[in-house]
């Protein structure tokens, strides 16, 4: 059984901690868009992992894969390697691979990152770690992938064409100094000779896999309203995170593909700029900050928080096929007297079950809310049926809405916290 998990909202849903537990029964844990714009957490005795490029697989000591669909800054997967084994867990050629036609960042996609956000006027509230303007390189075919920096020739050749153009932009426009080929040259061939031995060709890997019949564990990053396809344009990653983004990021077809698993938290949260209807005035707001400890995995950015929103969710449902759902950090919303749930967006006066596609009139948003009884009772048992009837009833709720069942609900950042339903 091979199994995709995606985020169903703004990213952070607790992707992290669900990989974690599926990992138990997989073979193999794929990451396949996005790069380490990610950050996924996981808790394991009392310890803290916060993942950004390789797998949340790596500490079940499971094969660990980033597919050709993530965009791989050398530096930061090198420490993240480094910084693992410190800690015990064992990473070498065999339990990760990396693909061969990953495209790489540079220290030029960091800058421009960086500055292009600078001169925007309605800023995306990027990460700042050069994902969009790597994945435009890709786009526009003048990216740099592992297989060019195999190769010092074919490599000094690109990253010369690219210094051109780039130190040309640097100082006309940014009115920035420019880059030294040879200080990258050195650095990057650095990276290379430490990676090298990882780096192979994943899609070939994972298809033998399958045929072997073992069990793939497809890991998204970001969430479906970060996809750049689906999501809050142009307040979105510059990846697919939804599941398209499984196939042509990994090279394994959609037929083996058995099933989706979307994340959602009890509520929403958002980190950066972008619409968000649910979104709660400062008070409540805090109380879900404080509670859920809703800072950035990557930046440390505080996360705007709001209420759930079934009208995203079904949107997120349907565009991923999703036919299970895991639902993350209810103990959050203990304490709550009353909990609101968002069922339509009223729009020019109308009403609508799903949200619009234009940018422009996510804007103008009133959401229309279910009010629901909150609860004050911690969650300690793993017991579905015993749980407080508030509870029950907001968890039935929302699949009564969705149509899918919450087979996960995760009551707490660490691994055992986890209800599983059968
Ligand atoms: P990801 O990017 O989707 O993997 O999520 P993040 O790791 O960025 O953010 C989720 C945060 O919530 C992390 O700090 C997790 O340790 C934490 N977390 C995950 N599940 C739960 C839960 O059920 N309850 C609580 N309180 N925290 C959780
Ligand atoms: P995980 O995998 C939450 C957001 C940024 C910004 C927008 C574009 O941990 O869920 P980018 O640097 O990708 O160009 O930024 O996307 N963003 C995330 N928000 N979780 C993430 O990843 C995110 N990755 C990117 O805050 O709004
Ligand atoms: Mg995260």
């Amino acid at each position: 059984m091979n199994i995709v998990v995606v985020g169903l909202q703004w990213g952070d849903e607790g992707k992290g901690k669900i990989i974690d537990f599926l990992s138990k029964s997989a073979d193999c844990i794929v990451r396949f868009q996005g790069g380490n714009n990610a950050g996924h957490t996981v808790v394991v005795d009392g310890k803290e992992f916060i993942f950004h490029l390789i797998p949340s697989g790596i500490l079940r000591g499971k094969i660990c894969v980033i597919g050709n669909g993530v965009v791989v800054d050398p530096k930061v997967l090198i420490e993240e390697i480094e910084s693992l084994r410190k800690r015990g867990i064992k990473v070498t050629p065999n339990n990760l691979k990396i693909s061969l036609l990953a495209h790489v960042i540079f220290p030029y996609h960091r800058i421009t990152d960086a500055l292009r956000e600078k001169i925007r006027k309605h800023k995306i509230g990027t990460t700042k770690k050069g994902i969009g303007p790597c994945m435009v390189d890709k786009v526009s075919r003048c990216g740099i992938r592992f297989c060019d920096l195999l190769d010092q020739q074919v490599f000094k050749e690109k990253l010369k064409d690219n210094l051109r153009e780039k130190n040309l932009i640097f100082k006309e426009i940014f009115k920035e100094k420019g880059f030294s080929f040879k200080k990258i040259f050195d650095e990057y061939k650095d990276y290379v000779d430490y990676l090298k031995p990882f780096l192979c060709d994943t899609a070939e890997f994972l298809n033998r896999l399958i045929k072997e019949r073992k069990k793939l564990l497809f890991e998204g990053a970001q969430g479906t309203f970060l996809d750049v396809d689906f999501g809050t344009y142009p307040y979105v990653t510059s990846s697919n995170s939804s599941i398209g983004g499984v196939t042509s990021g990994t090279g394994v077809s959609p037929i083996y593909i058995d099933k989706v698993i979307g994340v959602t938290k009890a509520y929403t949260t958002r980190v950066g700029e972008g619409p968000f209807p649910t979104e709660l005035p400062a008070r409540l707001s805090s109380f879900l900050r404080e509670k859920g400890k809703e800072f950035g995995a990557t930046t440390g950015r505080p996360r705007r928080c709001g209420w759930l929103d079934l009208v995203l969710l079904r949107r997120a449902v349907l565009l991923n096929g999703t036919n299970t759902l895991a639902l993350t950090k209810l103990d959050v919303l203990k304490g709550l007297e009353k909990i609101k749930v968002c069922v339509a967006y009223k729009l020019k006066g109308k009403l609508f079950k799903i949200p619009p596609l234009d940018t422009h009139s996510w804007q103008k948003i009133k959401p229309v809310y279910k009010e629901m009884k909150g609860w004050d009772t911690e969650i300690k048992q793993k017991d579905f049926k015993k749980l407080p009837a508030p509870i029950k009833d907001y968890i039935k709720f929302i699949e009564d809405d969705l149509k899918v069942k919450i087979k996960y609900i995760s009551f707490g950042s660490k691994r055992e916290e986890i209800i599983v339903r059968r």
